[in-house]
């Protein structure tokens, strides 16, 4: 079975995805960590931002493993590396990369194959698993989502304000919407949720109890 769990930035999908994944049983495919581990490579490989076959051949060839909550890029363990201010913001140029998009979304259906998957991003409903038994689109309003983002890094050491989260969120969302190829997109027959006032445990809940409803 597979579950896919779009929408914008600081929805609270990623906590909510990872746990849901959890409690049922199900691999969990982060597939923005993909995107973020391509921008790393990149990054490392001083590759020109403005010459996208370069950054095409780094994702190629880089190993991307996804293994429970861990991400490794050629067999080392980047989880937190891939998540600061600067590769988030270098992460726009593997996302507007057709042929890196064409490279991991292959590697996005290859990951399901033969098992049950919850997996969360932008496209996985409309793009990459359009045949999801599952398909929820979480959603909040860009405060909310801001704050949540805002206590997340600090959480995490980085020095940043709640208006600069807010800022960089707005272009992200842009970003993410205007994309052509794999934007964010609310697909037909997803079921879209909006988080504002649940806690991260009432989102997990609800999207278990929707899952267990759709398995049976
Ligand atoms: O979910 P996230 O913040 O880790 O995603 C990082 C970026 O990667 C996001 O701005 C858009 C891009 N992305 C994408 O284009 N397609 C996906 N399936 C997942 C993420």
């Amino acid at each position: 079975m597979i579950v896919t769990i779009d929408g914008p930035a600081g929805s609270g999908k990623s906590s909510a995805a990872r746990q849901l994944a959890r409690r049922l049983g199900f691999q969990f495919l982060d597939t923005g960590a993909m995107y973020r581990a391509v921008a790393l490579a990149g990054q490392r490989e001083d590759v020109d931002w403005d010459a996208p076959d370069q950054l095409a051949q780094i994702a190629q060839k880089s190993q991307i493993e996804l293994s429970q909550d861990r991400i490794l890029l050629d067999g080392q363990d980047v989880t937190q590396e891939i998540r600061t201010v600067e590769i988030t913001q270098l992460t726009k140029y593997a996302a507007d990369n057709t042929q890196v998009r064409k490279i991991l979304v292959e590697a996005q259906r290859k990951f399901a194959e033969g098992q049950d998957v919850v997996a969360e991003g932008r496209d996985q409903a409309t793009v990459v698993f359009p045949q999801a038994q599952c398909k929820i689109f979480l959603t909040a309003d860009e405060k909310v989502r801001a704050q949540r983002r805002f206590l997340d890094l600090v959480s995490r050491g980085e020095r940043v304000t709640l208006d600069s989260v807010l800022d960089n969120q707005r272009i992200r969302d842009q970003q993410d919407e205007e994309r052509r190829i794999g934007g964010l997109r609310k697909a037909d027959d997803s079921i879209e949720i909006h988080t504002n006032g649940m806690t991260p445990a009432q989102v997990v809940e609800r999207l278990e109890a929707l899952v267990r409803e759709r398995m049976h």
